[in-house]
């Protein structure tokens, strides 16, 4: 008999069918969310597992699937994942960078230009009926191209932003991340390294692009939103929890910033109640990295990295391939 995989979430057919080539496939296609102990059921017996950001995996989860060698996070970040502790159980773990990069950078300049322009806000004012005239100053929002756009966190979709920003909007480009980009990388994205303090200070445009960790907690907060330009916007793709969104609702409300653009919450799919009833905020969920072709490329990518590790012991894009040949289940 082949091998037994669990795919936790619903996933694209084809890329069921190209797992089922070398595995049983238990597929979740209801959807639901697996609970903690419904996914230690389902992952009795299983070597593999495509997982998404809905489910947590940590050292109570793998320890309970003594089968489980391999889980594919179909997603770039990984804070869903207890990295160390699937290291010490033995359990490799993957995720999809780079096939999303350009699709997500996308996606947080639509965001950034709906915020900065007012689309939702001035589309609902439409659709309920209230435009009954033009005016002059209906709806001036903040201009994008050659103004100051400020990214937080630097890694490949950071980078991608800056691009469109530098090269396509004529933006001054500033960037803080933990560390500095080589010259020739600065240079490529046309982007500067600032002080986070500076960062906050001169951006009309701040993106936030760093991943989720107990460090970014919070690295957006009501003393850091005081330090932005009372002109300025907010645009999060990153991870919840990077922005303290009660701090941000009232921060919107008193109009200490203009207005904000959030991809991702504290605690989503629930959203900050108080973030709903601000007119000067954009609010999508969670879909930065969907088109067609990404959101196939990222499960097709979890998929091989299964497929991959299981039968050449070589994983595509591996976060602990340390353990590989050093206490990896086998
Ligand atoms: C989505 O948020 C991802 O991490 O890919
Ligand atoms: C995240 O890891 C990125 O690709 O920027």
């Amino acid at each position: 008999a082949k091998p037994a995989i669990l795919i936790s979430r619903k996933i694209f057919p084809d890329v069921v069918e190209h797992l089922r080539q070398h595995f049983e496939v238990d597929h979740n296609d209801t959807d639901g969310v697996l609970a903690p102990a419904q996914l230690i059921e389902r992952l009795q017996g299983k070597v593999g597992a495509l997982t998404t950001g809905s489910e947590r995996i940590d050292g109570a989860i793998v320890q309970a699937a003594p089968s489980l060698r391999i889980v594919a996070n179909i997603a770039v970040g990984y804070n869903n994942f207890d990295v160390p502790a699937l290291s010490s159980a033995g359990v490799l773990a993957t995720n999809t960078p780079d096939v999303l990069t350009e699709t997500t950078a996308d996606f947080g300049f639509a965001l950034l230009m709906a915020t900065a322009r007012r689309l939702t806000e001035s589309e609902h004012f439409l659709r309920a009926g209230q435009w009954n005239r033009w005016a002059l100053d209906m709806f001036a929002g903040a201009e994008v191209h050659g103004s100051t756009l400020g990214i937080l966190g630097m890694g490949r979709i950071g980078q991608a932003i800056a691009r469109r920003g530098a090269l396509g909007f004529g933006m001054k480009v500033i960037y803080h991340n933990r560390s500095r980009l080589d010259a020739a990388t600065e240079a490529e994205c046309k982007a500067s390294y600032v002080d986070k303090a500076t960062l906050l200070r001169e951006a009309d445009h701040l993106i936030l692009v760093l991943p989720y960790s107990k460090e970014s907690h919070h690295a957006i907060g009501a003393a850091e939103i005081a330090q932005m330009k009372s002109s300025a916007t907010l645009v999060n793709i990153a991870r919840g929890g990077i922005v303290d969104d009660a701090a941000l609702a009232k921060a919107l409300k008193e109009r200490r910033i203009a207005a904000a653009g959030l991809d991702v919450f504290e605690g989503e799919p629930s959203v900050h109640p108080d973030l709903l009833t601000v007119p000067n905020i954009v609010l999508t969920p969670h879909i930065a990295s969907a088109t067609i072709q990404t959101r196939r490329a990222m499960a097709m990518l979890a998929a091989d990295n299964v497929i991959d590790y299981l039968t050449t012991g070589k994983p595509r894009t591996p976060l602990n391939a340390d353990i590989i040949g050093k206490g990896a289940r086998t």
